[in-house]
């Protein structure tokens, strides 16, 4: 994650945590990116059925007028809504999952909204996700498009010009969470910072916009860095926080601490950790091995590893499938 992304991520899961952020400017050609993206997520979504789709251009000049020529430390959520009223959100059943400070491992995990929805396989996050963009006052009118390339403002307390915009974006997402909803958060982030904090995006625009009467149950989903420490778990620190926060909203809450599904995810990228000898006691590593080679001495049958990239290819295969025939 770098720029925007580093400033969005970052900020998204420090809250309160000062913020060292470069002041890059806007992203370069950031309305073909914007439009580009907005019809390629629509191609996804509905295929070629173009009656369902929505304008980009109108997207994009929601999103332009929001910023353009303006002072970036001036902006308000009122600055954005009309872009967030001409993406709009549906209702998002059973799939919610909201994060904080596990940028990463949330989106290998909701696999762009095939297992669930992050704010960021929305629409509405989508299209700007990792993008960096602010606008200058002092821009002329006549001789720019009032975006500001140079640079965007160091972000502070008294200049939070991201929160318009993703702040809007996580309120409008937890508005429209039904049935169960999931949150991922880092029990691995040490002892200054906890996993939970009320003043996060998820404690002060997500956990307080949910319409609690649709909402059947919270679960929490602490994640461990793999040959990491351990400083919180369920009905922990900060983790007790948050269970009695969501409780106190009226909403029924579960925790799990590193369930079986995330952690093959996390895995992936560190099959031979401690914290991954469950491949090896489940007999995985070596039995596929073995026992190709047993039956077949001449060499012919795929290796274990080879299968093993066979299943997951078929699996992704069927995943994108049913994604591109929904
Ligand atoms: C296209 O979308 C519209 C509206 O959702 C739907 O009524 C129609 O059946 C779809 N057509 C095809 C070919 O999928
Ligand atoms: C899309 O929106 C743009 C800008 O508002 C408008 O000029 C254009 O006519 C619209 N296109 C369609 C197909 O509605
Ligand atoms: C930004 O807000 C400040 C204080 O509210 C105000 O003094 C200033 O004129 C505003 N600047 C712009 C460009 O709107
Ligand atoms: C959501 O999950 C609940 C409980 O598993 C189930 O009863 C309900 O039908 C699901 N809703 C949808 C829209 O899938
Ligand atoms: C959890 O936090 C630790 C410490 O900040 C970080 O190194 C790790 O990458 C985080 N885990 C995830 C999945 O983001
Ligand atoms: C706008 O111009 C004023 C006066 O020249 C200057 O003080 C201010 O820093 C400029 N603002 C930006 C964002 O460049
Ligand atoms: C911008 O263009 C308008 C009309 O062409 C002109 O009247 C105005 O003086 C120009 N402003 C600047 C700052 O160049
Ligand atoms: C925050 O940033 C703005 C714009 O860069 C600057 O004008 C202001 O002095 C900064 N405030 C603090 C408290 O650092
Ligand atoms: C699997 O095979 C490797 C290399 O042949 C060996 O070092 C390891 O002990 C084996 N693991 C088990 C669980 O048998």
């Amino acid at each position: 994650m770098t720029s925007f992304a580093s400033l969005v991520g970052l900020f998204l899961l420090l809250s309160t945590v000062h913020l060292s952020v470069q002041n890059k400017g806007s992203t370069p050609h950031i309305k073909e990116i914007v439009v580009g993206r907005c019809y390629d997520y629509q191609y996804k979504k509905f295929g070629l059925n173009a009656t369902t789709w929505k304008n980009c251009s109108k997207i994009w000049e929601a999103l332009y007028g929001a910023f353009a020529y303006k002072n970036p430390c001036n902006l308000t959520f009122a600055d954005y809504k009309p872009y967030f009223d001409e993406v709009g959100m549906a209702d998002i059943y059973n799939k919610s999952l909201f994060w904080s400070g596990t940028y990463k491992a949330v989106h290998s995990y909701s696999e762009f909204d095939i297992r669930f929805t992050t704010l960021e396989d929305t629409m509405a996050g989508w299209i700007v996700n990792e993008l960096a963009f602010c606008g200058n006052g002092n821009l002329s009118r006549n001789t720019t498009d009032g975006i500001d390339y140079d640079s965007c403002p160091k972000w502070n307390e008294s200049c939070d010009y991201t929160t318009p915009f993703w702040g809007q974006a996580s309120k409008i997402f937890a508005e429209n969470a039904r049935g169960i909803v999931r949150v991922m958060v880092n029990g691995s982030r040490g002892n200054h910072t906890p996993a939970y904090k009320r003043d996060s995006f998820f404690g002060k625009y997500e956990l307080p916009s949910f319409h609690v009467e649709k909402i059947t149950e919270l679960v929490i989903i602490v994640i461990h860095t793999i040959n990491g420490m351990e400083y919180e778990r369920c009905g922990k620190s900060s983790i007790k926080l948050l269970q009695e926060d969501a409780k106190d909203r009226g909403i029924s809450v579960s925790c799990r601490d590193d369930p079986d599904d995330v952690r093959h995810i996390l895995c992936a990228d560190h099959p031979l950790s401690r914290e991954c000898i469950f491949l090896d006691e489940a007999g995985y590593r070596n039995r596929t091995v073995v026992r190709y080679k047993c039956r077949n001495p001449r060499g012919l049958a795929v290796s274990g590893k080879a299968s093993w990239l066979l299943i997951t290819a078929s699996v992704i295969a069927a995943a994108f499938t049913v994604v591109n025939f929904k």
